[in-house]
This record gives structure tokens, sequence and C-alpha cells, in this order.
């Protein structure tokens, strides 16, 4: 097998202390999306929506890569073919598992974003509603994350990346938010064989040539030990 394409969510992180958002006691059962995941909600009140992702923020940086995470990386190095991670997530865990060139569609807790001239630079831990850019000097900062309604980041490298691999692998999404859903049977209509790995059958599950189900920490490194012929 070549190169393989992986897109992950929110269920690689779980066990990293990282909520999920659609799960019992996920984070969309006890905020309003709408509120502080969109474009309008944060023209309502920026002050709530920096208050949230700084709080994320403060959650994402303690956390720690688990086995899973590093499972990846160890594929990406060990592999003799290319292995793309696209990511749903905005923590850093898997580059803080050792994974590179991680293509994050939905942005980064760690990053911050002009919405007036477009500038990105480093977020600090508290981002404040009048956050200044380096870039322009307008009080226009807001996090670098993708909210609903908006386009998510590096589609044209990750359909590109769809369109020529030999193998598309989903771990820890439910399958509820496109265009990230719409992947597998992207890579069907091409005739390319597709894997989930998740703890539960999701949405799209019965689009995958093979479910594998279970913790990711347990799955993805019995994966990849298979992968690596080590299994
Ligand atoms: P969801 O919360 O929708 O789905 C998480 C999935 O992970 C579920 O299918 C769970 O069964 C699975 N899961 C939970 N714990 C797991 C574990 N320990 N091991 C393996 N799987 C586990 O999260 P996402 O699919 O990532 O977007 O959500 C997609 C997008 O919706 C997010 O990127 C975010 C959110 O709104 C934006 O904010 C733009």
């Amino acid at each position: 097998m070549d190169k393989i394409v992986i897109l992950t969510g929110a269920g690689i992180s779980a066990e990293s202390g990282m909520g999920t958002f659609r799960d019992k006691d996920g984070l969309w059962t006890k905020v309003q999306l709408e509120d502080v995941a969109t474009p309008e909600g944060f023209a309502r009140n920026p002050q709530m929506v920096q208050d949230f992702y700084n709080l994320r923020r403060v959650g994402a940086r303690a956390a720690k890569p688990n086995a899973a995470h590093t499972a990846l990386a160890r594929l990406q190095a060990h592999h003799t073919g290319d292995v793309i991670i696209v990511t749903q997530n905005v923590d850093s865990l898997h580059e803080a598992g050792g994974a590179r060139d991680v293509i994050h569609m939905h942005g980064r807790l760690d990053g911050a974003l002009c919405s007036g001239c477009g500038h990105r630079w480093a977020a600090p831990d508290e981002m404040t509603v009048d956050e200044a850019c380096p870039g322009c000097g307008e009080p226009f900062g807001r996090p670098d994350v993708v909210w609903f309604g908006e386009m998510p980041y590096r589609m044209d490298e990750i359909y590109e990346h769809l369109g020529t691999t030999d193998l598309f692998v989903s771990i820890g999404t439910s399958g509820e938010v496109y265009p990230a859903a719409s992947f597998v049977q992207e890579a069907r209509v091409q005739g390319i064989r597709t894997l989930e790995l998740n703890l539960e059958p999701s949405s799209g599950s019965a689009m995958f040539d093979e479910s594998r189900l279970g913790p990711a920490t347990e799955i993805v490194p019995a994966w990849v030990a298979e992968v690596l012929g080590e299994a």
C-alpha cells in the first residue's frame, strides 16, 4: 500500500481529556454552537466568544497526546508511502505526538487571525475583545478557527490528496459535519479503499469498506502495527 490519507476528529483526542462535540456530555450539549462557533455569534458577543476559546486554549495546552496520536506519527515516520493527516481538531496533539505537516482544516486554537486583513499570528493565552492585529494594527483579532458558515482551510489540497491516495481512513469523527463527512464518498467514487476507526458506528459507517470499533488508543495503534507489518 502506498499513499494513505487519514481524517481525524474529536474522538482521537477524547482520551487526552479533550471533549467531543456530539457525544453525551459533548460540547454542543452544553453551549449553543450558534453563539460560539459562527461569525454571527462573534459579532453579537465577541467577549463571550473570546472567553470560550481562551478557556479551550488553556485546556488544549494542558492536554497530552495519547497512544493514537503517537501511533499515527510513527506511521508517518516508517510507512514507505506518503501518510497525510487531515484533522478537524483545533488542538495541536498530532504535532505534540510527533506528526508533521498536519492539515488543520478547521484551524487551530493556538492561532490568531485578523478578520480585517487576514494576517495570522500565534495566539496569546488570553485573547481580548480588542485584540490588535500585529499586521494592520486594527482591533480585529479573532481565534483562527473555522466557524459554521465559513469555508474550511486547504480544501483544494485535501481533494488533491484524496484523488491520489490508495487508502482513506477516518478516525474518531461522527461524520456529521461537511465537507469532511463527504470525504468517504469522494474516495469511494474513485474506487479507493476506505476504513473507519471509531468508538461506535458514525453516520456514514455504511459507506466504508471496513469499520473497526473501539477506543482510539487501542484500535489506532493496532491498525498502525498491522500496516507496518508488525502485527
Ligand atoms: P463529534 O463530537 O461530532 O464526534 C466524535 C466522534 O468520536 C463520535 O463518533 C464518537 O463516537 C467518537 N469517539 C468518542 N470517543 C472516542 C474514542 N475514545 N475513540 C474513538 N472514537 C471516539 O466530533 P467531530 O466529528 O470531530 O467543527 O466533529 C466535527 C466538527 O464538529 C468539529 O471539528 C467541530 C464540530 O462542530 C467546528 O467547530 C467547525
